[in-house]
């Protein structure tokens, strides 16, 4: 765990100051895994574009927070991809975890990630990639990775919406591949139950508390009927005005598409109510509510109810360990030219 208390280092010495105690520290769930991170992330930095593209952090800052102000919905949008890069990671060998590749799109020749069930009608957010990347090239060309933009991009998103910001290690490089049948296998659905959430996670390297901070995504953003439709019309750990409201706007048959905000209290504010909904039982996917439904991860869920400071400061961790899953450094990939496709 060398990595991850470095990790964690890192982070304290911005909020260790005002005595944040982590959640992990006296919540009940499982012992801590290995970071399934390679040995190649020492090569990452915070300072890696500091000479050769100094301006890179505050362009895609630029960028990410006025994409988030004309549509909040896009924050949750960048964080996602992130999350859908790192989680893909190339065979057994766990390699190319953050590298782009989800951003690659499908040819003639090539089927990428972006076909995959948890994918397809579902990202978005590259557009604002594409342009962050096309701005980096005028500035500085053929220097910042797609896979870096992506990791700044969620973390300025999350801090746009009102979440703590993490000290982004850089230097990631573009994969020249990706892996469909990884994003499809790999890839936690919704209607997992808490087992299966716990083992996807521990699959990459994932503590159960780091998966229930994880999760806390699910603060911001939108999810469709189609995917919460078996829940408001079967499930009975569902409160029953949360679950009128829901079917309003997701009929039984028909509406697949429809969008309805997961937390149903703040959806644009990166805070703790997605925690504090899911102990009023309204948790909008079967997943969601998993979280809380009588397991071990219960003790957990009322701790970031009750202290929205500790769920932000173990995300913030969690989501630098995330980010740093398996990247493509040194000489390894490529820098694209352009996101969605290799050079
Ligand atoms: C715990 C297991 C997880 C499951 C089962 C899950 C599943 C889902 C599903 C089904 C959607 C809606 C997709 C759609 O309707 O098209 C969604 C949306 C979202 N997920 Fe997750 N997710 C999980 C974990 C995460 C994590 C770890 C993050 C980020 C760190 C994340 C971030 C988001 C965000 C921000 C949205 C909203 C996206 C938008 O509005 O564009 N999720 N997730």
């Amino acid at each position: 765990m060398a990595g991850s208390s470095h990790q964690r280092v890192n982070i304290c010495f911005f909020l260790c100051l005002v005595g944040i105690v982590s959640a992990s520290e006296y919540s009940t769930s499982s012992s801590s895994t290995t970071s399934s991170g390679t040995s190649s992330n020492y090569l990452l930095n915070p300072f890696f574009y500091a000479f050769k593209c100094p301006q890179a952090l505050d362009t895609i800052k630029k960028q990410v927070t006025n994409a988030v102000s004309i549509e909040p919905r896009m924050g949750a949008s960048l964080l996602r991809l992130h999350f859908h890069d790192c989680f893909v990671q190339v065979s057994r060998l766990l390699v190319n975890g953050c590298d782009a590749s989800v951003l690659l799109v499908d040819t003639a020749s090539f089927k990428g990630e972006q076909g995959a069930l948890p994918n397809v009608n579902s990202l978005r957010g590259f557009g604002v990639i594409e342009n962050i990347k096309a701005e980096l090239e005028r500035e500085c060309p053929g220097v910042v990775s797609c896979a870096d933009i992506l990791a700044v991009a969620a973390r300025d998103s999350v801090v746009a919406l009102g979440g703590l910001g993490w000290p982004v290690s850089l230097g990631r490089r573009d994969s020249t591949t990706a892996s469909l049948s990884g994003a499809n296998s790999d890839l936690p659905a919704p209607f997992l139950d808490l087992n299966g959430l716990i083992t996807a996670f521990q699959k990459k390297g994932f503590t159960v508390n780091e998966m229930v901070a994880l999760s806390g995504a699910h603060t911001i953003g939108s999810g469709r009927c189609v995917l919460f439709r078996s829940r408001i019309y079967n499930e009975s750990n569902i409160d029953p005005t949360y679950a009128n409201l829901m079917r309003a706007n997701c009929p039984e048959i028909g509406g697949d598409s429809n969008l309805s905000p997961i937390d149903i209290t703040t959806k644009d504010v990166f805070d703790s109510a997605y925690y504090t909904n899911l102990i009023n039982k309204k948790g909008l996917f079967h997943s969601d509510q998993q979280l809380f439904s009588g397991g071990l991860t219960a003790s957990q869920v009322n701790v970031y109810s009750t202290f929205p400071l500790i769920f932000k400061f173990d995300f913030s961790n969690a989501m630098l360990k995330m980010s740093n899953l398996s990247p493509l450094t040194g000489v390894q990939g490529q820098i694209r030219k352009v996101c969605s496709s290799v050079n």
